[in-house]
């Protein structure tokens, strides 16, 4: 559907744990997060009655997210669920591949149409202190746990030491068919505390190890990211620029989190908790909750202003990117 600033609401994220097996220090606090209840973590049929519903309205694709999705005992049977939706054309998930190598097979027998993996460092030492509990070996396994099973395999890296990473994560699509997208740090959460690092910073480190970037289409989707190639790369390079608005008038997405909020901004405090109206109300409400929501989608965030009425408190681990 279209909300009131005509945008066409076409894609869901879908949050489905708050938990993770990592503790990356812009998302979550070393000692973890006082984490959801099971009772208040929607059940995988209330995820999918959400998805439906998501589905009636015009949504046609599907990102499975966290916390970290393959926690979650039985992620594979709730992508089989999603994917047999009526109207949802692709179905895939984000993760920090570590369980990628024991779960790509079901993943991909389940109809899971592709990967995007969180890696912001092929460095040993800086990977161990961004993530405080992770090896990048297990991560660069899941990579080609992904590339052996998956068609569309993407790299997201929140570059975290000024331009150190870029050259040596970029690399990784000089020979595989695998798109890095460069993400712009958000100054929310455990996040507000870093110096993100500039889009034309990036773009230099970039051309003066491989040559010219050329601007390019999005290998597939539609989402904020823009894409270019560089001379002999196999796999593009993205950019996800997100402290000025310029993403926010495309914007084609809501968010939904484990415990059942339908997020309409992923900075900002607005949307609707579904949870009560799936488990009180036996799910009557549940479309037209949702297409008010969607239609009282803000035109954009408010990072410029700190701690404004609405700004979102939440941790990126528990709505999921
Ligand atoms: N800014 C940008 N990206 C973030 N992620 C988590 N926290 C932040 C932040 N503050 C990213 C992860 C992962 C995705 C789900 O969200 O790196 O790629
Ligand atoms: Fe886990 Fe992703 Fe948050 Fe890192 S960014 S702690 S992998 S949810």
């Amino acid at each position: 559907m279209r909300d009131r600033f005509d945008r066409v609401i076409d894609y869901a994220r879908l949050s489905i744990t708050d938990r993770c097996n990592l503790r990356c220090v812009y998302c979550m606090p070393e000692e973890g997060v006082a984490k959801l209840d099971h009772g208040e973590v929607l059940s995988f049929d209330e995820i999918v009655r959400v998805a439906e519903s998501l589905a009636r309205l015009g949504v046609t694709r599907l990102k499975v997210t966290g916390g970290e999705p393959l926690v979650r005992k039985g992620a594979a049977d709730l992508v089989r669920m999603l994917k047999s939706i009526d109207g949802i054309a692709s179905v895939t998930l984000t993760t920090n591949g570590i369980l990628l190598p024991s779960f790509a097979p079901a993943l991909r027998d389940a109809g899971l149409d592709g990967v995007n993996i969180s890696l912001d460092t092929l460095d040993p030492e800086r990977y161990r202190r961004l993530t405080r509990l992770g090896s990048v070996d297990e991560a660069l396994r899941g990579l080609e746990a992904a590339l052996a099973h998956f068609d569309s395999v993407k790299i997201n890296c929140v570059p975290m030491d000024g331009v150190l990473d870029i050259a040596p994560i970029a690399s990784l699509a000089r020979d595989r068919n695998v798109h890095v997208r460069f993400i712009e740090l958000m100054p929310m959460g455990e996040g507000a505390i870093f110096t993100p690092v500039k889009r034309d910073d990036v773009s230099a480190a970039l051309e003066s190890a491989f040559g010219p970037l050329t601007p390019c289409p999005p290998p597939r989707g539609n989402g904020p990211a823009r894409y270019s190639s560089l001379p002999g790369f196999t796999g593009r390079v993205g950019f996800i620029d997100t402290a000025d608005h310029t993403i926010c008038s495309s914007c084609n997405r809501v968010r939904l989190t484990a415990d059942g909020v339908l997020k309409t901004c992923l900075h900002m405090d607005r949307g609707v908790s579904l949870r009560s109206l799936l488990r009180e109300h036996d799910g009557t409400g549940l479309d037209d909750a949702v297409a008010e929501a969607i239609q009282n989608k803000p035109a954009h965030h408010q990072f410029a202003l700190r701690n404004v009425a609405g700004s979102e408190l939440r941790r990126m681990s528990e709505i999921g990117g």
